[in-house]
This record gives structure tokens, C-alpha cells and sequence, in this order.
């Protein structure tokens, strides 16, 4: 729908490349197009926004109170986020004139996979692009944001829930027993996916009535989510959003129970899952041991569980985030692997300089995060002089997770730093130990 001829002309004539069955409708009016979709099945219209008669976003809001099937795509020289009606609304695309083209052809070949999905329920790889999501995710996106897929083969998806549906806890115990992790959403609408599930994780930990169980629980999938989100999309506005939310439910929990023996008992950790419980544990044991300094406060709480929750996430797998020494490391990981590793600390510092308003030293608390006070860390091997206290209380917390973790039995804090008290016993780690075991009947 276009009031230019010519226009309208060019359209018809890509399209029709394009998809050389397609039918292909116009009008140069609002009105006229208003009556078309109403009375003809239309899949897709391409509509300008200033027309004589009228404005294209009503089109929009035709299709909406009539729930037509037909995508709306905008096409003028207007923006999306320019015209209040659609700035919110989920369109099927959007074409800035005079630009048509450019947009276009990206508008059809999705167009086109999605009638090829609609025309069969089987669907093949090699047309369309899928890509996973945990099955744990799907739960807390309710009514699902898009179609999700099963894999019946490397190469074939068939298609399980539709677009609005709701998928159960039951849907995700039948799965979880057939040992499936992951379904399927079409590339294009894994971006969509993603928001919705960063809305829902916020909710999750933010929301005052949960219980200890559930906050930490929302906060494993919250680094599941950023951890994948990272992976797909790299370092995102939502997953800096999840970052902020996840620092203040660690220092809600940590405030709300000061001991961190009940702090544990209350809490889900899992062995398992060790990268996602790993980050999640060390935000609350750095904030526990923090309190006791003299120097403590909010800032300091949000500090240690920013740096928990981004220390990490560059890495590939649980394996690769329970390594201690780059010599361990030799032997069980392949070289690219050990270069991964050695170089975790620097990446997820430059990824902690990329969110707005953080607080300073989050970025160095993890550059040091696996420095030894003898010097043999990684990755600059230096000694416990150069260590900032910060840092210093960050490490012991690290270590203490992951002999909470990987040991069978729990440890308790004062046993753990009797063990150690040698290897924490020079620069900066000297006066935070004292610290702790001066005040450990109170944060223990
Ligand atoms: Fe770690
Ligand atoms: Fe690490």
C-alpha cells in the first residue's frame, strides 16, 4: 500500500522475483487496503505510513482487533520508534525509504521460511536456520514468544508449540525424562526470545516474596541466560540489565542472613550446574566475607557480586572454570582451550568496562581473580603485595566455593581458613584473614 505509483510498481516487481507464485494486491489508499485484507486472506502487507486518506499504522491496528493473520511490514521514510502506535508493537518488519531494497530482500527470505514452516510441520536445516534453547528457559516465557522446535535429525526440526502457547512445568518434566536440555526457535526470533526471558529473570529476582531457594535459583538461570545471550548476540543492554539485578539480589540475601552457614543451608546449589552455582555462590561467600571489614558498605557488596556473576561468563563449559593452575590445565584442555582460560580474567574485564554506571575496581577484581599471593596465578603472575585487598577477598571466596563444590562433604568457613592460613598469610591477603577470623563468629 503506497500512494506512489512508482513505488508501489518496484514493490510489485521485487516481490514478484522474489516469490514468483505469490498473488500480489495494492492500493494506493488506506480505506482500500483496510477492505482488501478484510475480505481476502492477505499473508503479508507492505504499507506506507502518510497517506492521503489516512495513516499505515491503522492498518496495524485493523489487524490486531480483527486478530488477522496478516505480518505487518511499515515502509516510509517515518521510523518505527517514531510513530507511538508501533514503537511498542511487535511488526513483522519495518523498511526506512528510500532504502527499500536493502531491507526488503531480508523481509522475504524471513516471510519465506516462515510459510515454508507453516506449509509442512517437518522443516529442514539446510532452508532455515535454527538455533537451541535451554528447555529450563521455556517455562518462565509464558505465553511463549515464538514457535519452538524439537530436532528429529541433524538436519530435520519439527515444530511442538506454537507461537502464544504455554509450555508447562509438565512440558518440561516430559522433556527433562527423555533427557532433552535443549528445543529450537528460528534464528530470527532468538533476539525476541531472549528479551522475553531477561523480563521474566528480572521479575524472578527482584520479586520480594520468593524465598532464599528461589532467588538463588533465579540467579544460576540468570547466568545461564547472560551466558548464552553472550555467546549469541555478545554483551547486550538485557544482559547488563540481569547484571545489575542479579548484584542487588546478592546483597538483599547476604543483608537478610548474616550468618552464611543458614545462608547455605537455605540456598540451591548444584554441583552440576558448577559455572552457573559457582558464580551465583561466590557473590553471596564475597559479600558474607566482606562484611566484617571495617571498610564495608553497598557499593562494596555490588562490586564483589558484579565481578561474580561477569568473572566467568567468556568461559566455554564447567571444566574449563574449575581449572586452579595453567599447568593443571596442560595435558586435559587443548591449546586454544588453555588460551581461553589463561585469558578469561582480561576478557570479562573489558566486558564489566562496557556497562554503564559501575562501580570502579569491578574490572580488576577480576583481572586477579585467579593470582596466587605467591605469584604463580595467571594471568601477570603477581605477588599478594600487588593483590588489592578487594581482590584478596574475592580469591578466598573463590577458593572457598569451589572446596565447597567439588568436595563431598560441606566445609565450614573456619575450618577452611585454618586450613589455609599459611597460603593467606602475606601482603594483602594477611590483614582481610585477620579480619575474618577475628569477626567469625558472626558471619560463619
Ligand atoms: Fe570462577
Ligand atoms: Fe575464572
Amino acid at each position: 500500500m503506497d500512494d506512489e505509483p512508482d513505488l508501489l510498481d518496484l514493490l510489485e516487481e521485487v516481490v514478484s522475483s522474489f516469490m514468483p507464485d505469490a498473488q500480489i494486491l495494492t492500493a494506493t489508499r488506506v480505506q482500500e487496503a483496510k477492505q482488501v485484507i478484510q475480505s481476502t486472506k492477505v499473508d503479508l502487507i507492505v504499507a506506507d505510513q502518510n497517506l492521503p486518506d489516512g495513516k499505515g499504522h491503522e492498518i496495524f491496528q485493523l489487524i490486531q482487533e480483527k486478530n488477522l493473520k496478516t505480518r505487518f511490514v511499515l515502509c516510509s521514510s517515518d521510523q518505527v520508534h517514531d510513530i507511538p502506535e508501533l514503537s511498542s508493537a511487535k511488526i513483522f518488519g519495518s523498511i526506512v525509504k528510500p532504502n527499500i531494497l536493502d531491507s526488503l530482500d531480508a523481509i522475504l527470505e524471513k516471510f519465506r521460511a516462515e510459510l515454508r514452516l507453516e506449509a509442512g510441520a517437518i522443516a529442514d536445516r539446510d532452508s532455515i536456520d535454527f538455533v537451541p534453547v535451554r528447555i529450563r528457559g521455556l517455562v518462565k516465557t509464558q505465553p511463549l514468544p515464538c514457535d519452538i522446535y524439537v530436532r528429529l535429525s541433524d538436519s530435520k526440526f519439527v515444530k511442538v508449540f506454537n507461537a502464544n502457547s504455554a509450555f508447562s512445568a509438565k512440558d518440561l518434566d516430559k522433556y527433562l525424562s527423555k533427557s532433552v536440555e535443549s528445543l529450537y526457535v528460528v534464528k530470527e526470533n532468538r533476539r525476541d526470545y531472549l528479551k522475553c526471558l531477561t523480563g521474566s529473570v528480572i521479575a524472578s529476582l527482584s520479586s520480594k516474596e520468593s524465598s532464599e531457594a528461589e532467588i538463588s535459583q533465579a540467579m544460576k538461570d540468570s547466568f545461564a541466560i547472560a551466558s548464552d545471550s553472550f555467546k549469541a548476540i555478545g554483551f547486550s543492554e538485557d544482559t547488563q540489565q540481569i547484571a545489575k539485578a542479579y548484584s542487588e539480589a546478592a546483597a538483599n540475601l547476604v543483608n537478610a542472613n548474616p550468618r552464611l552457614s543458614d545462608l547455605l543451608e537455605k540456598i540451591k546449589s548444584d554441583p552440576e550446574d558448577y559455572l552457573g552455582s559457582h558464580s551465583m555462590l561466590l557473590s553471596l561467600v564475597s559479600c558474607a566475607l566482606v562484611r566484617c571489614m571495617p571498610w564495608a558498605s553497598e557499593t562494596i557488596y555490588k562490586k564483589l557480586s558484579l565481578a561474580s556473576f561477569l568473572h566467568d561468563i567468556t568461559l566455554p563449559n564447567s571444566a574449563t572454570a574449575q581449572v586452579v593452575s595453567l599447568k593443571e590445565a596442560e595435558g586435559k584442555f587443548s591449546k586454544e582451550e588453555i588460551e581461553l582460560i589463561r585469558n578469561h580474567p582480561l576478557e570479562g574485564a573489558a566486558l564489566v568496562r562496557q556497562i554503564t554506571e559501575i562501580p570502579p575496581d569491578v574490572d580488576n577484581i577480576i583481572i586477579q581473580h585467579h593470582e596466587h599471593g605467591d605469584g604463580t596465578g595467571f594471568p601477570n603472575q603477581i605477588n599478594s603485595q600487588r593483590i588489592s585487598p578487594l581482590s584478596a577477598i574475592f580469591i578466598i571466596a573463590h577458593d572457598f566455593c569451589f572446596a565447597y563444590l567439588t568436595k563431598k562433604q560441606n566445609i565450614s568457613l573456619g575450618a577452611f581458613l585454618a586450613i589455609n592460613e599459611s597460603k593467606y598469610n602475606s601482603g594483602s591477603f594477611k590483614q582481610v584473614l585477620k579480619d575474618m577470623q577475628a569477626n567469625l563468629y558472626q558471619i560463619q
